[in-house]
Parts: structure tokens; sequence; C-alpha cells
């Protein structure tokens, strides 16, 4: 029998063990990127085949499931505070208590929670979240507690239940792990080697969501431009292309590239496709070329100025965003104002800004010159200054303008108007001049520019 058989028999073991119960709820917590969120609907949709029912509420669980992250150091306090939280709800009510995700890829970590967390059931890695209704078979039939990890790396499976958090936007993982190897950088001894799934069974995923009504897709992998296709789909480019062909999808997003792989290709692809995001995501990481060859990137200050003035001249329409990490090891003052100096040239609409942590196992942990924790924090402070000096300007470029709206929904605080984005990302909210619901689309033309938003008016 195939794994992924063995795992649909499972789901039906455990259904089947369940099948009396009525209310059997779960709660799952992601505590990661997009990936996890990913990993997060794959893992709702086996425990909704298996009879639990979602709650956002953790008392009520009969199950709760914490999908981890480990790229940064204070994700780990944070999933200890939540396991001692529900310390008493195991004690007074049986729920089962799953753990999984990235930090669990770590040996110390599942050491750590096997000492000091003996109650928790069941730990499962990345590669393993196929056999969760497995493992969840073992605790409810022999009481056991499971731990199911593998090192290697996992394959692909196809064909396993999804619940999607959203009717009119999803994501669609396309490639598995990370060879990059970024020297600061935990997620490929997490993640494991690069997989790629076949293009075809991606497209038919992406053609079954625009049947269904999706409008938006954000095709999904840690380094997406390094996919490796088939004879016919062979890379990211041409898979790009494809996924813009399909009817109904009007808004396509990646996430991420790598800018050593950004090739022309694939910004020909976004310059004659309008459905693929105007923000593109160029992390930048730091503007210093020294600092940048110590991270293993690949490329210099000027190379990444290169690709991005090239998609700008190839794409005028494009804006960017990005990622910086502020105080890697041996960074000198002189190597951050290079950082501030491509932020000045590039000017990124959107920065994710983050003071580097030492994740043991890398490269980078085993530096000793190490930036003190004040002057991280200084240099982040101005970078987030001069980031958000530039926000009303980047903003108010938008006035006057004709945008395409994806409508999300009636604003939480005030009902009278619509919240939607653009194909750049941005927070539109415009009055309600009709019925509209989650995934309509309309035009609205920019009338005023705030920090965290602008306003609209439809026309037609
Ligand atoms: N594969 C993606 C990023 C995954 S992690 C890419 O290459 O773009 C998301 C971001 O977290 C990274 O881009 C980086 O900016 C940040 N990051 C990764 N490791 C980090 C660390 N040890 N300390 C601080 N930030 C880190
Ligand atoms: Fe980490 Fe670099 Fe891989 Fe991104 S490309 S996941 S930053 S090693
Ligand atoms: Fe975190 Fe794993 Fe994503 S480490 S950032 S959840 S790939």
């Amino acid at each position: 029998m195939q794994q992924i058989e063995i795992d649909k028999k499972y789901i039906e073991e455990v259904y089947n063990l369940n099948k009396n119960c009525d209310y059997l709820k779960y709660t799952i917590m992601t505590m990661g990127c997009q990936l996890n969120e990913n990993d997060s609907e794959k893992i709702s949709g086996m425990l909704e085949e298996m009879n639990y029912k979602y709650t956002d509420n953790f008392e009520d669980a009969d199950l709760i499931v914490f999908n981890t992250c480990c790229v940064r150091e204070n994700a780990e306090e944070k999933l200890f505070g939540k396991i001692g939280e529900v310390k008493n709800l195991k004690e007074n009510k049986n729920v089962i208590l799953a753990i999984g995700g990235c930090m669990m890829q770590e040996k110390n970590m599942v050491e750590k929670i096997k000492k000091s967390y003996p109650y928790v059931d069941i730990v499962f890695g990345t590669h393993t979240i196929h056999k969760l209704p497995e493992d969840i078979f073992r605790v409810l039939s022999e009481r056991n507690k499971v731990r199911d990890i593998i090192d290697i790396d996992g394959d692909i499976y196809e064909g396993m239940p999804i619940k999607r958090n959203s009717s009119y936007k999803a994501s669609v993982t396309i490639m598995y792990g990370c060879n990059n190897f970024c020297s600061y950088c935990i997620v490929p001894y997490v993640r494991g080697r690069e997989r790629s799934r076949d293009p075809e069974r991606i497209l038919e995923e992406i053609r079954m969501l625009a049947k269904e009504g999706y409008k938006e897709i954000t095709l999904l992998g840690q380094n997406v431009n390094s996919y490796k296709g088939d004879d016919k789909i062979k890379n990211f480019a041409e898979l790009l292309d494809e996924v813009c062909k399909i009817d109904g999808i009007e808004f396509v997003n990646f996430i991420s590239p790598h800018p050593k792989d950004f090739t022309d290709d694939v910004i020909e692809v976004i310059a004659k496709n309008p459905k693929v995001t105007r923000i593109i995501h160029l992390p930048l990481q730091s503007g210093s070329t020294k600092v940048l060859k110590e991270m293993n990137r690949k490329y210099t200050k000027e190379q990444f100025i290169e690709r991005a003035n090239k998609i700008k001249k190839m794409c005028p329409d494009v804006v960017f965003s990005t990622d910086i990490i502020v105080g890697y090891a041996g960074e000198t003052e002189e190597d951050f104002e290079d950082t501030l100096d491509v932020v000045r040239q590039i000017n990124f609409e959107q920065i994710y800004m983050f003071i580097y942590s030492i994740r043991e196992g890398t490269v980078g942990a085993k530096r000793e010159d190490q930036v003190p924790e004040d002057i991280k924090h200084a240099r982040f402070d101005r970078l987030k200054e001069l980031y958000e000096s530039r926000v009303d300007e980047n903003n108010e470029k938008y006035i006057g303008t004709c945008q395409k709206i994806l409508i999300e929904g009636l604003s939480k605080n005030n009902p009278n108007t619509y919240t939607g984005r653009t194909n750049t990302n941005k927070v539109v909210i415009f009055d309600k001049d009709g019925d509209y619901k989650p995934g309509d689309i309309i035009n609205c033309k920019i009338t005023e520019a705030h920090k965290w938003y602008l306003k609209g008016e439809k026309v037609n």
C-alpha cells in the first residue's frame, strides 16, 4: 500500500472512533510563515475528515495543535508559554495536545518537551504532517505518546484534504525545502532540501480553486524561483505564465523569490501578465557586499540594485517589498550605512525588519564577533525611522490613480465602508454603495492617503 493510502486509512480509522461523538472540536495555533499557514490548512483538512470541528476557544477543544516556527528566538518563549497555559486543560479534560512544525525538527527542542512537558501527546515534524491521523489513532486507541519526526527530506504527498482559511484567496505550495544555507538561517535544517511539486498537479489544484470561485493565488516556497518542473513546464517563469492563463484567477502572487535567481525570463512573464502582483518581494537582508558574502547570499549590493532597476524598467508599475536583517555578526556601522543606502535608492513600499537572532547550528551562530544587543536595537530603530519617513510619500503617489481592488469584506470598524486591497497589497477603504461579497473585484479611484490605508471611490 502507498503511504498516502495508509494515511487515508488512518483518517477513516479515527473517524470510526470519533463518529459517535457529536461535538468533537479542535483548535490550531499557527506560529510561522505562509508555508506554516498552508501546512495548518492541510492539518485542519485532515482533522475535519476525522470528525473534529474548528473552534477558536482553547477551553472548548478536545484536540489542540501548535504549529511552530523557529526562524527567530522569541518563537521558543512564546511556544513554551502556550504549552504551560494549556496544562490545566490537559489535567481537567482529556485533551489531546499535538505540537508540530519547524521547531520540532530541532532535536534539543523535542528533548526539552519530553523532559519539561511530558503531558504533550504528539510531537510531529515538517516531513510527517501526513502521518498525524496515525499519530492520533495511536493516542486514542493505545494511549501512547507519539514522537513522529524524520530527519531526512519527506516525500511530496498529493491529494491530502485541505481546509482553506479563505473563500477567495488561496496559497499553493509549489516547492518544499531550501538549498541556500544563508548563514543566519535555520530553515534549510528544519525543512530539508528543495523538492518541487509536479507542475500539472499544481495547475490542476489552481484550476479547481478557480472553479470554486477563488480569485487570488499565492505560489509558495522558500525560494520559488528555483522551482524545477518537467519537460513541458520547466521552471518558475513558465509555471507563473501558465498560472496566469487560468480563467477566473485575477491576482497571482509568489513568495519568496531569491534575488540571485530573479532571471530575465521571470521579469518578462511579470511584464506581460497584468494578473501578476505589482508588489514584488525582493529580500535584501543586507546592503553591504561584505555582509552579503558572509551571509552566503550570492549577490552584491550592486547586483541587487541592478536587478531591482531591471524589474522596474521592464515593469514600471511594480513596487517592491523586502526583508532586512539588522546586526548580523560582524556588521559594522559602515555596513549598516550601506543597508540604509539601498533603502534610500530602492524606496521599498514595505519592509519586514528583523533583529539578527542567533540560531544554534547555523554558521552565523559560531561567530565570535556578534553585534551587541544595544547596537542592534539602535540600528533597527534607525532603519525603521528611515522607512517610516517614506510611508506618506509612497501612499500619496496613489492619489488620483485608478486601482483594481479585491474586496475583503465590510470594514471591521465601520460597516458603512468596505475594505479591499490593490494588487500592490495596499488597503483601500471605500463607501458602501451596494452589496459586495469577499472576492468581488471593482475599480476604485484613490482620493485620500492615510498612514495605513488609502481611501477610494468606486468607478465603472
Ligand atoms: N526563504 C525566504 C525567507 C524565509 S525566513 C527568503 O529567503 O526570502 C523570512 C525572513 O526571516 C528572512 O528573509 C530573514 O529576513 C528573516 N530571518 C531568517 N533568519 C533570521 C535570523 N536568524 N534572525 C533574524 N531574522 C531572520
Ligand atoms: Fe533561509 Fe536563505 Fe533559504 Fe530563505 S533562502 S529560507 S533566508 S536559507
Ligand atoms: Fe518559521 Fe518554518 Fe516558516 S522556521 S518561517 S515556519 S519555514
